[in-house]
């Protein structure tokens, strides 16, 4: 006999009832609780002034102080994202520090230095430009300068040798505009910014700090160079958390903040990041002006979304995308937010960063 089927019911999960605030507190009655969300992915919109940066500290500053193991890793580039017990690197033309886009990752079954060539190659392709006669001459240059430091795909005992870098790269290509190669002079006038900042060259510092900051402000938007040093952050990191497997709860190991979405919206480790990283426990924040500089793996994927007050031309574009009512959206002041959690949604006054170190 055919009987129709029972009406669903739906009942609230032992979570939706929850009352004891846990996470960390973003305002009056709301908190951000990472293990009580399906991903630690956090986007925040909202236009200038309306409290990005306040609310990016006052997160980054929170996890720290609620959850001892949490560690976060800043790219930063306004250069205003300082945080107390910081670990600071500026990456400009005097720093000692740089970023090394050629460090491989050590995982077997995916890394190696072919692979790193390809991914570094995909990524200045796009910050640069470069046409495919370029492209193939740059894998091939990348390829020599690992061969020359005894670097082997095959050979994966060899992948842990000091990885070349950008000063390898430069020798490589001057070497070849002097055997007469015209497409390696081209390559070398692309590439002239890069070498002159030099900070594709110089010591990589770890990312194991508390709080790691890399300064990018002095770098401007020179030829997109904040974007791959991002980009290379990203990867590593993507790697590194890689090799240490995947997490048992779902509290992240670490957090990757990056207050300018729309530099690595192109960004394929970012983009991996907000695919994969939950399983590895690397969590991701991105602030941005705009919806059109978050990448759609950002804005489907992110558990946590924060709408700051956007520019007017932007309220009916926010809203749908965010899901929020347009008057609601049109109505927020500097540090109102509407905040979407998982399956909960609020408004909340944002207890900015600066009153929670007051008098600290
Ligand atoms: N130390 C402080 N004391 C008082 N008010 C502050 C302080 N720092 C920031 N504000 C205010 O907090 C609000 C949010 O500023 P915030 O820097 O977070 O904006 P933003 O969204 O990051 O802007 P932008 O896109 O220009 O970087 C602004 O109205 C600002 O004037
Ligand atoms: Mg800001």
């Amino acid at each position: 006999m055919n009987r129709p089927l029972p009406k669903p019911r739906f009942m609230p999960t032992a979570a939706a009832v929850k009352t004891s605030q846990s996470g960390i507190f973003l305002g009056e009655g709301c908190y951000y609780d990472p293990e009580q969300l399906p991903n630690g992915l956090i986007i925040i919109i909202g236009a200038s002034g309306s409290g990005k940066t306040q609310t990016l500290k006052a997160i980054g500053w929170e996890l720290i102080q609620t959850y001892p193991s949490i560690r976060l890793v800043v790219v930063d580039f306004h250069g205003d994202q300082q945080l107390p017990g910081e670990t600071r690197y500026a990456l400009d033309m005097e720093s000692p520090h740089g970023i090394n886009p050629l460090v491989i990752d050590f995982d077997t079954k995916a890394g190696g230095p072919d692979l790193q060539a390809i991914a570094t190659t995909a990524t200045f392709k796009k910050a640069l430009t470069m046409g495919t006669n370029q492209e193939g001459l740059f894998l091939n240059v990348l390829s020599a300068c690992y061969h020359q430091r005894g670097i082997i795909q095959e050979d994966p005992s060899t992948w842990r040798r000091e990885p070349p870098n950008f000063d390898d790269v430069r020798a490589e290509i001057e070497e070849r505009v002097e055997e007469g190669c015209k497409e390696s002079m081209k390559l070398e006038r692309k590439f002239a910014a890069t070498f002159r900042y030099g900070i594709f060259s110089k010591t990589q510092p770890p990312l194991t700090a508390k709080i790691t900051r890399f300064d990018l402000s002095a770098l401007g938007k020179v030829e997109g160079l904040g974007a791959i040093a991002a980009d290379a952050i990203a990867k590593q990191l993507l790697d590194s958390h890689r090799i240490m497997g995947e997490i048992k709860g779902r509290l992240p190991r670490t957090y990757l903040f990056i207050d300018e979405a729309k530099e690595v919206k192109n960004s394929r480790a970012v983009k991996l990041i907000f695919g994969d990283g939950r399983k590895y426990g690397l969590a991701c924040v991105l602030a941005s002006q705009r919806t059109e500089e978050f990448s759609a793996e950002a804005i489907a994927n992110a558990s946590t979304k924060i709408v700051l007050p956007v520019d007017v031309t932007d309220y009916k574009k926010v809203a749908s995308k965010f899901r929020f009512a347009e008057s609601k959206v049109a109505s927020l002041k500097p540090l109102e937010a509407l905040v979407r959690m998982g399956t909960q949604a609020k408004q909340v006054n944002i207890v900015p960063f600066w009153q929670r170190v007051q008098g600290l």
